[in-house]
């Protein structure tokens, strides 16, 4: 059912039209959306007004993964993530890693990146002159912008002119650079660039050796890209081959084997690669939602990554060189620890909070570990054990919860499967069996 005006209804009114429209039980949903509000209505109300049409909030879980030993420095992780075992996992990993002296990572580089998308009907050669000759002026018209960003020692790294009619006929390009410094800074670089467009035709009018249809340039848009390819971090870890030894490894040399194979399948294979590179963004999407980031913006610029070399592969490496086990992974990551969400977001700030308050270098640092981390456990798991036995241990709570067990059940249920392997068929046997 469509209806127009919807964003002018009040909320109590948006929430009737859904009821009638939508549900098969009005009563039901309407106290659904209703239970799920803030009794604090100063927080209900920061939360409504973060988006449009907001009816209710959709709450995630918090967890925390403790014992990351990160360059010295032991850090507690809050991750914002739906699906079990995500944060069992890291916390394996980084208790597993913390005894083997810990993840290494460092910022590669925090260079972001905008384009101003235009049409241009002329000569080339006319138009680069223009630039080269004019190229201070996109500097000065946007001071008013850059300003604070260059007293923190960031703003606009460079501006070039691109030709990309090879690509779509009339089709140019500014290609600007930025160092936004704690800020995701898209914004920021946005108003920039909307300021170079406006420059850009300002100056191309103003030429005299231009022709008229060379005067007319067309801005098609004005936009950052989020793919960052030198907004790069790379998160490792290393011990000698026999220091893997543990508990469940009791043949280092032969696990390490299996693990850099497994790796490098996802190197070679896009099929593998696909859901290789997700167990790592299991890790780096829960803490960038954690921390207040654009979970979307940090995917695409991620896959985009792994495609860099026309083929979807691996994001991690792995090898075993001279007795040396090394596991690493290079990722793009365009974060923000200021601006945005992170100053209004009660759960955002302390999100921070436990994290020690990073800048946003140390924030890259932190999430490609969280990545890499996620990846270990999982290619740990699926190397030795199989994914299902420790996957499915963790989900046995959302299966009970499914059939609405008891606590009592559920208490007989986590000791019957201490020994048992979890399956949905399983659980529901042992429910029916106690239930008769
Ligand atoms: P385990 O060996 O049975 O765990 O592993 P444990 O009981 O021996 O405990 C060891 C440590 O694990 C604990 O130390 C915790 O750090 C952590 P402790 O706290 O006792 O000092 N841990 C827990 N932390 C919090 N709550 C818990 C908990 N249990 C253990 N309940 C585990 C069990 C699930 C960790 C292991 O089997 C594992 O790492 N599995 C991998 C799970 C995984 O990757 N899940 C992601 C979802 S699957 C997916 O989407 C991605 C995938 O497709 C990607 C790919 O294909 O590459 C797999």
């Amino acid at each position: 059912m469509s209806i127009n005006g919807f964003s002018k209804l009040s909320k109590e009114e948006k929430i009737e039209w859904l009821a009638t429209q939508h549900f098969s039980n009005p009563e039901d949903g309407i106290a659904t959306l209703k239970k799920y509000w803030n009794s604090d209505l100063q927080l209900q109300n920061l939360h409504d007004e973060f988006i449009e049409n907001t009816i209710s909030n959709y709450y995630l879980p918090i967890g925390i993964a403790p014992n990351f030993l990160i360059n010295g420095k032991t850090y507690t992780i809050p991750m914002a993530i739906e699906e079990s075992s995500v944060v069992a996992a890291a916390s394996k990993a980084a208790k597993f890693w913390a005894k083997r002296g810990g993840f290494t990572a460092q910022v590669i580089d925090t260079e972001k990146i905008g384009q101003v998308h235009f049409n241009f009907y002329g000569a080339f050669n006319k138009l680069e002159l223009l630039f080269d000759t004019y190229k201070s002026r996109f500097f000065e018209d946007t001071l008013h912008i850059t300003q604070n960003m260059q007293k923190r020692s960031g703003g606009i790294i460079d501006i070039q002119l691109l030709n990309q009619s090879h690509k779509l006929p009339n089709y140019y390009q500014l290609h600007a650079t930025f160092n936004t410094v704690d800020s995701m800074g898209a914004n920021f670089i946005n108003t920039c660039l909307e300021q170079f467009a406006k420059t850009l035709v300002a100056l191309a009018e103003q030429e005299t050796s231009f022709t008229e249809e060379e005067k007319n340039i067309q801005i098609i848009m004005s936009i950052l890209s989020n793919y960052v390819p030198n907004c790069l971090v790379r998160a490792k870890v290393s011990c000698p081959v026999e220091d893997l030894a543990d508990k469940k490894i009791s043949n280092p040399q032969e696990y390490a084997e299996k693990f850099v194979n497994a790796v490098k399948i996802a190197e070679v294979e896009t099929y593998r690669a696909v859901t290789h590179n997700k167990g790592i963004m299991n890790g780096v999407d829960a803490v960038v939602i954690a921390t207040g980031n654009d979970f979307r913006a940090i995917e695409a610029g991620a896959h985009a990554y792994a495609a860099k070399n026309g083929m979807y592969s691996s994001l991690s490496h792995a090898s075993v060189e001279n007795g040396i086990f090394t596991f690493w992974m290079d990722i793009p990551l365009a974060l923000g620890t200021v601006g945005g969400l992170t100053s209004l977001h009660p759960m955002v700030k302390i999100a921070l909070e436990i994290l020690g308050k990073p800048n946003a270098k140390e924030l890259m640092e932190i999430i490609a570990v969280a990545g890499l981390a996620q990846n270990f456990a999982a290619l740990n798991s699926l190397t030795t054990t199989g994914i299902q036995q420790g996957h499915m241990k963790m989900h046995l709570m959302n299966i009970l919860n499914q059939f609405e067990a008891t606590e009592t059940e559920k208490k007989k249920a986590i000791k019957h499967f201490e020994t048992e392997t979890v399956t949905h068929a399983g659980v529901v046997r042992f429910l029916e069996n106690l239930r008769k």
